[in-house]
């Protein structure tokens, strides 16, 4: 990372530490940090979990994801830092251990199911371990937050009742992601794209995170949620505010969170008629056989979740008027492929009238997120020779070929923001509210009828094509 300086010390308490998110992705990222000298030695990190166990058993299972011999010696030099406590998240007792235990900075990083932050967040609160005389106090939580717009809001409040809206940190793993941050400078440092960068220029947005994963062993979680709630109001509107909202005066936090909210509170309300729902069928995706969707471990007999979406935006704001924005997303897809396409107006076709090929598609710029981080200017050129033919070009800037990224799981810059105390990765309170609000219409009607099938492996039912369709637009191909 760029030459940040460490952050300064904290205790990093992690409430289910012995959990999934902590081995994958937590740890692997704070040997990133070590390795790359952005910790302070005194950063020390404690793991909370029900289960029986000590030191050496978190030390063992947050090892399980660190590749050995890639970041020198930080491992080893974590590994003596980090100790364990076994804990009821509903006990008292639990935080008063943790009262006598903890002094100065702390991060409490609730990676926990989320019944559990309410509570867990109610409870720092009430014995103290939230009060920031002593040193910071920051309570990071993990997503989904809230299943719709009135236990999201519930939770905010919760939380808020507590914490200061400063010392929250709700994550949204799609802002730690390089090409995200990307975003906004390709859009602000560059006058040619802020330039052309509004209705008068772009005709539409296309907006896809397509998983060739299937849900797998994750039925229950996912029965539950569905591809809307899971993808939607969090990473895909993300994605839509980085793209859609005002230059704000500057990086600051609250100045960038501002701007964010403000585009998001400008997405209509999102209703059924521009709304399409899949669920996959058995079939192939990413080289594997997948089962359908409903032959799936702890999907229900009757379930109608969905596994994929697609849907029409409206974003009412002055830049944006009348310039549909296009999101979609799914598992068990053709490709996996997050990227953002921004289709720019045709020119007057005058002077192309009798030139062949004027059916070439207009400037397209694509902003590949993942995999294959790119920048693709499409163009057309002359085809050399005597006559005006025209072909298509693609002008590509792949960041392998230019940046070492290095070996990261994209909560590198998450956790260290968290330590240095800068907001603008996480969503504040009324982002996460005003993407609920938008999707709540679906939300409601979904409860009944079913989704439409698709085969695995394809690029999603037929219905998400007919709805661009519909405006005489289609999907940029998956790949
Ligand atoms: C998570 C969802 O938030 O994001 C998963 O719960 C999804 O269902 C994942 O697979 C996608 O993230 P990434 O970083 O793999 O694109």
């Amino acid at each position: 990372m760029n030459d940040a300086p460490p952050a300064p010390a904290a205790t990093l308490v992690i409430f289910g530490a012995m959990g999934d998110l902590a081995s994958r992705l937590l740890m692997p990222a704070l040997v990133h940090l070590e390795r790359d000298g952005l910790l302070d030695s005194a950063t020390t990190l404690l793991g909370i979990s029900h289960g029986k166990g000590d030191d050496d058993a978190l030390r063992e299972k947050l090892k399980s994801f660190v590749e050995p011999g890639t970041d020198g010696d930080a491992w080893e030099r974590w590994a003596p830092r980090i100790a364990y406590l076994q804990g009821d998240f509903t006990d008292d007792a639990l935080y008063r251990e943790l009262k006598q235990r903890l002094a100065g900075n702390a991060i409490f990083y609730l990676a926990t199911a989320p019944a559990f932050f309410g509570p867990i967040g109610e409870k720092l609160g009430s014995i103290g371990l939230l009060d920031e005389t002593d040193g910071f106090r920051r309570l990071v939580v993990e997503k989904p937050f809230g299943t719709d717009l009135a236990s999201a809001q519930a939770l905010n409040a919760r939380l808020l009742e507590h914490a200061q809206e400063a010392q929250v940190y709700r994550i949204d793993h799609f802002l730690g992601k390089e090409t995200v941050q990307n975003i906004t400078v390709a859009r602000f440092g560059n006058a040619l794209t802020e330039a052309v960068w509004n209705n008068r220029y772009v005709d539409h947005v296309e907006i896809t995170a397509a998983e060739t994963v299937a849900v797998g062993n994750r039925g229950k979680f996912y029965d539950e949620t569905g591809a809307l709630r899971d993808m939607v109001p969090n990473h895909l509107f993300q994605l839509l505010a980085l793209v859609a909202m005002e230059p704000p005066n500057s990086f600051d936090a609250e100045a960038v969170r501002s701007e964010k909210a403000k585009v998001i509170a400008a997405v209509a309300p999102i209703q059924p008629e521009d709304a399409v729902r899949g669920r996959y069928l058995a079939g192939e995706a990413g080289g594997q056989a997948v089962p359908a969707y409903a032959d799936t471990p702890d999907v229900a007999p009757d379930s109608h979740t969905e596994t994929f979406v697609a849907l029409k935006v409206a974003v009412e704001t002055w830049r944006w008027h009348g310039v549909p924005f296009y999101l979609r997303t799914g598992k068990a897809m053709a490709a996996r492929d997050t990227e953002i396409v921004i289709h720019f107006r045709e020119v007057p076709p005058t002077l192309f009238r009798n030139t062949p090929n004027t059916e070439l598609p207009p400037n397209r710029l694509i902003l590949q997120i993942q995999p294959g981080e790119a920048l693709t200017m499409e163009m057309a050129v002359k085809l050399p020779g005597p006559l005006v033919k025209m072909v298509p070009a693609s002008l590509t800037f792949t960041y392998a070929d230019a940046f070492d990224l290095g070996h990261r799981t994209g909560y590198e810059t998450l956790l260290y923001d968290v330590l240095i105390g800068d907001q603008s990765l996480f969503q504040r309170a009324d982002q996460i509210e005003g993407g609920w609000r938008a999707v709540q219409p679906l939300l409601d009607a979904w409860r009944s009828g079913s989704p439409d099938d698709y085969p695995a492996g394809s690029t999603g039912p037929q219905s998400a094509d007919a709805l661009l369709a519909r405006d005489g637009r289609s999907w940029h191909e998956i790949a």
